[in-house]
């Protein structure tokens, strides 16, 4: 069984009962967080990109709880914490105790001076998630759906920094995913969105709107 633990925003964990994959932990200060940084539970964390809102809090939750960080070596290098890290760079597989991480790109500036944004292809309990991190659209979508077949696209729909409801839906269709999981809206004012309006948009394949503090059992 594979669960999917929604923290708010763009934050949440991949529990499947043994791993518990974290991703761009931003709670502090976070107005949807629904658990606090000190009680969340982490093996692993996956950091998408330098901006406060997805780094976040991974250099504690990382000491506190021992959990390996993922990223890229610019944006997990966090100044001498002794921190477990996984430094890799796009188009790297790394096999993890609960399957595999691909990173994979990203369109959206890094918030660090050397790094990239990017987003990752989690091979866990027998599903592959695709989340797309911060992203516009991109054509190489496809690409990453012709490799691995995509069981749940966690989607940006947001817009103003990232895709809007509009262009998630065509990030669908180029994926093939049979499920999308809408984040990163509703946060602040700036990007509030209705993920009614993905729903309506989405043609051949399941969208499931999961609200903070909500989990989702990934079938
Ligand atoms: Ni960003
Ligand atoms: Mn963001």
């Amino acid at each position: 069984m594979l669960t999917y633990n929604y923290y708010g925003h763009a934050c949440f964990q991949l529990d499947d009962g043994k791993d518990k994959i974290l991703v761009d932990p931003f709670l502090t200060g976070n107005p949807q967080a629904s658990i606090s940084d000190k009680d969340v539970e982490a093996t692993y964390i996956l950091v998408t990109h330098a901006h406060g809102d997805h780094v976040g809090d991974a250099p504690n939750i990382a000491v506190r709880t021992g959990a390996t960080v993922v990223g890229i070596p610019e944006i997990v290098d966090f100044g001498g914490q002794r921190v477990k890290t996984i430094g890799m760079n796009l188009g790297g597989t790394v096999q993890t105790s609960f399957g595999f991480v691909r990173m994979v790109p990203a369109l959206h500036s890094s918030g660090i001076a050397g790094g990239v944004a990017c987003g990752y292809v989690i091979g866990v309990g027998g599903k592959v998630i695709y989340f797309a991190g911060d992203t516009s659209l991109f054509a190489g979508m496809k690409f990453i759906g012709e490799r691995d077949k995509i069981d749940y696209a966690i989607l940006p729909i947001g817009g103003h920094y990232t895709m809007d409801p509009v262009d998630a839906a065509r990030a669908a269709e180029l994926l093939g995913a049979s499920n999308i999981i809408p984040v990163h809206y509703n946060t602040w004012s700036i990007i509030k969105q209705n993920p009614e309006d993905l729903v309506k948009l989405v043609k051949g394949a399941k969208v499931h709107i999961v609200k903070p503090g909500q989990s989702l059992e990934l079938a």
